[in-house]
């Protein structure tokens, strides 16, 4: 059988660090991470250094064109888990750079594809569910998307259509996905990640207030990770866009189950009431059609894993509780 070579871009960000611990679970094939940062700190929150030595690591810039063609070539790189980006909040501060790193940094994940020689089969990136605008309260399926309120959601979208015209120039097949409010540990910077920074405050026994209300669409780490590797591993040809779906919670439910596992933090987590401008709920029955079933882990229980982790790296003095300090 022919080895798989996974190329992860911001392998050292959230999503990414959980992305390098399922492929290595499941012993998918060589891991390759890239990220501008060389800091591993999210890899070591959720996994031992036994298994972060079996991956190789490269910092670079995902803007530079000139970076990934050589790390393509030298590590036989087949498929690409592009994740790097930066998100809503650096990229309304600064849009220029929003721009050069989401969708110039995109363009060059797919050049370097199509001057690989058709070495690398397969692109799963990022997209995310900020292509879509405020909307009404039912499941929104991937055409309703449109009329996104932000920068970040306007360079994911610019994103999907670049990729579709790489399928219709060059043959270059892709999935993006579009991923809502991510949780798990290692998730600490953006208004999304407010969820899971409570899960750490109760832990520590310190207050939070999550700064939205209304009902959201929480997927776990884990699952999504596993979307990824999934999409990525995928032969069928085509530019596909899929939405993720997890489960679907008031912040009022998800701070109950939180409650639940600390109950010392009752009343100590609160919430704000103000409503994201993205739908509560998005409809995953294409992925399901195309892929097959998606691994679904409860909220209940996602709330539980996390809590779990980071009362043992708090217990070894390893929670850095800096986010909290929003
Ligand atoms: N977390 C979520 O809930 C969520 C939801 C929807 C979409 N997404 C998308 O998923 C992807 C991963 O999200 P995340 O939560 O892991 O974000 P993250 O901020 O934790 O990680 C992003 C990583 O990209 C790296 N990066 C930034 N600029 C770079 C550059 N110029 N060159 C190389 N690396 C660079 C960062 O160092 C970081 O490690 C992003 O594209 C994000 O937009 C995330």
């Amino acid at each position: 059988m022919d080895t798989k070579t996974y190329l992860i871009t911001g392998a050292h960000g959230f999503i990414g660090a959980w992305t390098v611990k399922r492929l290595l679970a499941a012993d998918a094939g060589k891991v390759v991470m890239f990220d501008r940062s060389s800091d591993p700190r999210r890899l070591r929150l959720i996994m031992d250094e036994d298994e972060i030595e079996q991956t190789s690591f490269v910092a670079g810039d995902i803007t530079d064109a000139k970076t990934l063609p050589p790390i393509i070539e030298q590590h036989a790189v087949t498929h690409i888990i592009h994740l790097a980006g930066l998100q809503v909040p650096s990229c309304k501060a600064d849009p220029r750079m929003g721009a050069m790193v989401n969708v110039i940094g995109t363009i060059n994940v797919f050049e370097a594809a199509l001057h690989s020689g058709g070495q690398v089969q397969h692109i799963a990136y990022a997209s995310s569910a900020a292509v879509f605008g405020a909307s009404d309260d039912t499941p929104q399926t991937e055409d309703k998307a449109g009329n996104t309120g932000s920068h970040y959601g306007a360079f994911k979208r610019c994103n999907e259509d670049n990729a579709r015209i790489y399928f219709q120039d060059n043959n270059i097949s892709s999935i993006g996905l579009r991923p809502l409010t991510v949780y798990g540990t290692g998730r600490d910077f953006g208004v999304t990640s407010d969820p899971t920074k409570a899960m750490k405050a109760a832990v520590v026994g310190r207050p939070f207030h999550i700064r939205f209300g209304g009902r959201t669409d929480f997927l776990y780490a884990a699952d999504c990770a596993d979307a990824f590797i999934r999409s990525a591993d995928s032969n069928q040809p085509g530019a596909f866009v899929f939405n993720l779906h997890g489960e679907t919670a008031a912040i009022a439910d998800i701070i109950a189950e939180i409650e639940k596992e600390a109950p010392e933090a009752k009343g100590t987590i609160t919430h704000a009431e103000n409503i994201m401008p993205i739908p509560a709920e998005l409809d995953d029955s294409a992925i399901v059609a195309t892929l097959g079933n998606i691994p679904h882990t409860s909220l209940a229980q996602g709330v539980q894993e996390t809590m779990a982790r980071f009362r043992l790296l708090h217990s070894e003095g390893r929670l850095d509780t800096a986010d909290l300090d929003v």
